[in-house]
C-alpha cells in the first residue's frame, strides 16, 4: 500500500467531511459545513492533512495553532486501512507542522468513548492526563 501523507486541498473538502461523516465523534457537538474546512484551509496557523492511496482520501488529522499551543482534532482512517500505520504517519506529519511553528506542546482531545482511540494515542506517545477536564462554550 502506498499512502501518501500532505496538505490539504479545497479538492479535499468533500472527501474529508464524508469521512468525517461515516465515522462521527460521539464528542461533536457542531456539524462541520464545507465553508469551515475551506476556512482552515486558508488559515496560516491551522492545516488540514490527509492520508491518500491512489488519489482517495483515506486519513484525515487537523493540526491546530494557536501561538501557543497545539491541538489536533479530526484523525479518522477509513476502516479498511486500520493497522496500517496510516494514523501514525498522519500523527507524526502533524507534529512537524507544529514544530516548524515553534509549538512546545500539544494536546489531542480524545472521547473516551471511542474504541480504537484511548490505545491509539498512547502507542504513537501521548499521555493520558486524567487531571484536566474540559468547560466549553458553543458561539452561536
Ligand atoms: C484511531 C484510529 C485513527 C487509528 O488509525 P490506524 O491507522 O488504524 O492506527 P495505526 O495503524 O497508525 O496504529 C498505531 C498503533 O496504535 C495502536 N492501535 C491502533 N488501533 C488500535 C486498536 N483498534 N486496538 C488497539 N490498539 C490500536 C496500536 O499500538 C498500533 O500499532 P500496531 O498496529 O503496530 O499494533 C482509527 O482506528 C480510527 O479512525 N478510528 C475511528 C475514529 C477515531 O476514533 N479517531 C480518533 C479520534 S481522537
Amino acid at each position: 500500500m502506498n499512502i501518501e501523507i500532505r496538505e490539504a486541498t479545497t479538492d479535499d473538502v468533500d472527501a474529508a467531511l464524508a469521512l468525517w461523516e461515516s465515522d462521527a465523534d460521539p464528542g461533536r457537538t457542531i456539524l462541520d459545513e464545507p465553508n469551515d474546512v475551506r476556512r482552515l484551509l486558508a488559515s496560516p496557523s491551522g492545516a488540514l492533512l490527509v492520508a491518500a492511496n491512489k488519489g482517495e482520501v483515506v486519513g484525515t488529522i487537523v493540526a491546530g495553532w494557536d501561538g501557543w499551543r497545539g491541538n489536533l482534532y479530526r484523525l479518522v482512517v477509513r476502516s479498511d486501512h486500520r493497522r496500517q500505520g496510516v494514523a501514525r504517519g498522519l500523527v507524526a506529519r502533524a507534529e512537524d507542522v507544529l514544530r516548524a511553528q515553534g509549538c512546545p506542546r500539544i494536546t489531542a482531545l480524545v472521547h473516551l468513548g471511542l474504541a480504537e482511540a484511548p490505545s491509539f494515542w498512547p502507542a504513537v506517545g501521548y499521555q493520558h492526563d486524567t487531571k484536566i477536564g474540559r468547560f466549553v462554550r458553543n458561539l452561536g
